[in-house]
């Protein structure tokens, strides 16, 4: 795999049928996923889980890159290796999170601005000596009466610009995250509305901040109902609506959108994302670059227990599997319901 420069980075992490593992939770969201199964939020902890997933037998077929969290990037496996060398051994490539969380934005009451852009020039040189590829950063946008707001929206897409052209400098592909959260009562044509306007005051920042377009990958949420919303849109109305949305807004230069999955279960986020390929007529790469709906499976198995690591690796092996035929658009098998992963999916 060459990965030398920037644009080798973005065709590895878009190689047909793979999709990005989000393994980057902060010390809060972790410490909530693993409390929501009795799981102590120890080091020890995090660490045999998130070696776990990277340790994953066959992750590589259909998973092209790992977002790690700064404790995580500096760690090493049980038996003496680095997280990131076992991730490069498998051709896989590892990647960072560098924002420092969303913090609430002055004036905003409700909403919240992402932090992290101080010291970020220096973060970027060691996380890239550390053996990463590229970067994430995510931005948070509730929705609600009067929010998100426009002030609220383009603070966040100049930190987001600021990130992107600072990763890029660094020779390191950024990932823009403006996530639209699902939270809430809306309808689907509203979050149509504020994800549009979201990724139109992005590119326009991105534009100002001359961040190359073929050196980035955006990630962003579906178009769907708010969650608590009465009237839930079926997989080809979010496909039409998430394509429609796009198709406005997303210069045809970004090579790839990846999806978040943003609190919808596992198996849901998997059946939406195959109709949004199977319609995608669009000049990027579409895949996933999911958190809860690739690991939400994997964490219950575990349970904290080291006899269950086999069966929880082969639970994210399966959703990874899964999420692979999704955006090569193969059809899925029906879906049983299964399990549900309602508790650790929450945010
Ligand atoms: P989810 O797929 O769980 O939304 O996580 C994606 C992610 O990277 C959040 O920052």
């Amino acid at each position: 795999m060459n990965t030398s420069n920037i644009e080798s980075t973005v065709a590895a992490l878009l190689t047909y049928g793979k999709g990005i593992l989000a393994a980057d939770e902060s010390f809060r969201t972790i410490e909530k996923r693993l409390k929501a199964l009795n799981i102590p939020a120890t080091d020890g902890n995090r660490r045999a889980y998130r070696e776990l997933l990277v340790s994953t037998p066959g992750l590589s077929e259909f998973i092209s890159g790992v977002i790690l969290f700064d404790e995580t990037i500096r760690q090493r496996t049980s038996s003496g290796t680095t997280i990131t060398e076992l991730l490069e051994r498998q051709g896989i490539l590892p990647g960072i999170k560098v924002d420092k969380s969303a913090v609430p934005l002055a004036n905003f009451p409700g909403e919240r601005l992402t932090q992290g852009l101080d010291d970020l020039r220096e973060r970027l040189i060691e996380y890239r000596a550390l053996g990463a590829r590229f970067t994430k950063w995510r931005a948070v946008l509730a929705v609600g009466e009067g929010i998100p707001s426009r002030g609220c929206i383009e603070a966040n897409a100049r930190a987001l610009a600021l990130f992107a052209a600072l990763s890029q400098e660094a020779g390191l592909v950024p990932i823009l995250e403006p996530e639209v959260l699902m939270d809430g009562n809306h309808t689907i044509g509203r979050c149509e509305e504020i994800v549009a306007f979201t990724l139109r005051s992005l590119f326009d920042a991105l534009s100002d901040q001359r961040v190359l377009l073929e050196q980035m990958l955006l990630k962003t949420g579906m178009v769907l109902s708010g969650a608590t919303c009465p009237e839930q849109a079926d997989a080809d109305l979010v496909a039409e609506r998430t394509l429609r949305c796009l198709g406005r807004t997303v210069p045809a230069a970004v090579p790839g959108i990846v999806f978040l999955s943003g609190g919808q279960e596992a198996e849901i986020a998997t059946e939406r994302l195959n109709a949004i390929c199977r319609a995608s007529d669009g000049p990027w790469t579409l895949t996933f670059s999911f958190g809860r709906a690739l690991q939400a499976p994997a964490l219950i198995t575990w349970k904290g227990i080291r006899d269950n690591i086999p069966a929880a690796q082969e639970a994210l092996h399966l959703r990874a599997h899964d999420n692979s035929r999704a955006v090569q658009g193969t059809s899925l098998p029906n879906f049983d319901g299964g399990e549900s992963f309602a508790s650790v999916n929450e945010r």
